[in-house]
């Protein structure tokens, strides 16, 4: 599971079809699903297919990216028995979330707030890793801590006992929230407590970053969340960088066709109520790389209609050409 790029969870920003959009700009070797929550009781298999569609043709994007399902809970018998179903559908990995920082997540005791219990950290991991086929791969994903780093290397330690395969670290606190800056030089030292490898996440927004997260963390892979929502070109470039060949960032212009083909494909999956909303989320990560993308978010920001605003997009293509 060597994979140099890996396109970070993201409930509800990055679904399906921006999944498939960026793995077909390209330039990601792995997907992590949306999380998907346990409580008591076995997942109904029709909500593992909407969240994780690609279920459904070899737990791969439509270019062949493999997509890895992420489970989020605190039961270590029932993500067990559901990591198990993952894996009869097909699942090539279940990775685990211990870093989610919502609110109702961590009351019913899921996410980040277990990062305060290394044991519990350690009996889900091993319980999980008991109830999956050896060939099947366990991981897990964590932040530097609930309130402080006090527990960083122990939870890290916890989850490599257990035997997590890898484990990608959002270089923050649960505290910190989504605070600048991440804190890059803790995942060098978590890097050196654990023998499995781990991915380097947080705040890679361009291929500079890229190149000095690796540098800080001596880390192979990186995970890319937002800053590969707001500039889906970014894995191609650091692809490119590597083959030590100059990268030309993605226009405006033809960056058109794929927001045209993504609102389609978020038409065919939500109702129409919904849709608009999705592509403006998009533009407001793309405003951050693409003036445009501001000047046309501020055009449609009160466009509710989901037919007026696809035929709105044709237009700005249309002048575009
Ligand atoms: C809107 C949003 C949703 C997220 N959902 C998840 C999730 O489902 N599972 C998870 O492990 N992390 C989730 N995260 C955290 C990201 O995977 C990532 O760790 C974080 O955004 C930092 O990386 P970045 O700076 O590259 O975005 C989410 C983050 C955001 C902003």
């Amino acid at each position: 599971m060597n994979h140099g790029i890996i396109l970070a969870p993201m409930e509800g920003l990055v679904d399906a079809p921006l999944r498939d959009i960026l793995t077909r700009i390209g330039g990601i070797d792995r997907c992590v699903s949306e999380f998907i929550r346990v409580t008591e009781g076995q997942l109904n298999i029709g909500s593992i297919r909407r969240i994780v569609p690609e279920s459904l043709q070899d737990w791969k994007t439509a270019t062949g990216v493999p997509v890895h399902p992420q489970l989020l809970g605190s039961d270590p018998r029932w993500l067990g028995h559901n990591a198990a179903l993952l894996a009869e559908l097909g699942a090539p990995a279940v990775d685990l979330n211990f870093g989610c920082p919502a609110k109702t997540v961590n009351r019913h005791r899921g996410g980040a707030t277990l990062l305060r219990e290394p044991d519990t950290l350690y009996h889900i991991v091993a319980a999980v890793r008991a109830a999956l086929p050896a060939q099947i791969p366990v991981t897990a994903k964590m932040r530097l801590g609930y309130s402080d780093t006090s527990q960083t290397l122990d939870c890290a330690s916890a989850l490599a006992a257990a035997g997590a395969a890898e484990i990608a670290v959002h270089a923050r606190t649960k505290m910190d929230g989504y605070k600048p800056p991440a804190h890059w030089e803790w995942l060098a030292r978590v890097r050196e407590a654990v023998k499995v490898p781990v991915i380097a996440n947080g705040d890679v927004t361009d291929v500079a970053d890229y190149q000095r997260i690796r540098q800080v963390s001596g880390c192979q892979q990186v995970m890319i969340g937002r800053g590969l929502v707001a500039r889906p070109d970014l894995g191609r470039s650091i692809q490119l960088m590597q083959q030590g060949a100059a990268a030309q960032a993605m226009t405006w212009a033809e960056l058109q066709p794929w927001l045209v083909d993504f609102y389609s494909q978020v038409r065919s999956r939500v109702a129409d109520r919904h849709a608009p909303g999705r592509l403006k989320q998009w533009l407001g990560f793309l405003a951050r790389n693409y003036p445009e993308a501001q000047v046309l978010f501020d055009q449609v920001r009160r466009q509710t209609c989901a037919d007026t605003l696809q035929t709105r997009l044709a237009s700005e293509i249309a002048a575009a050409a």
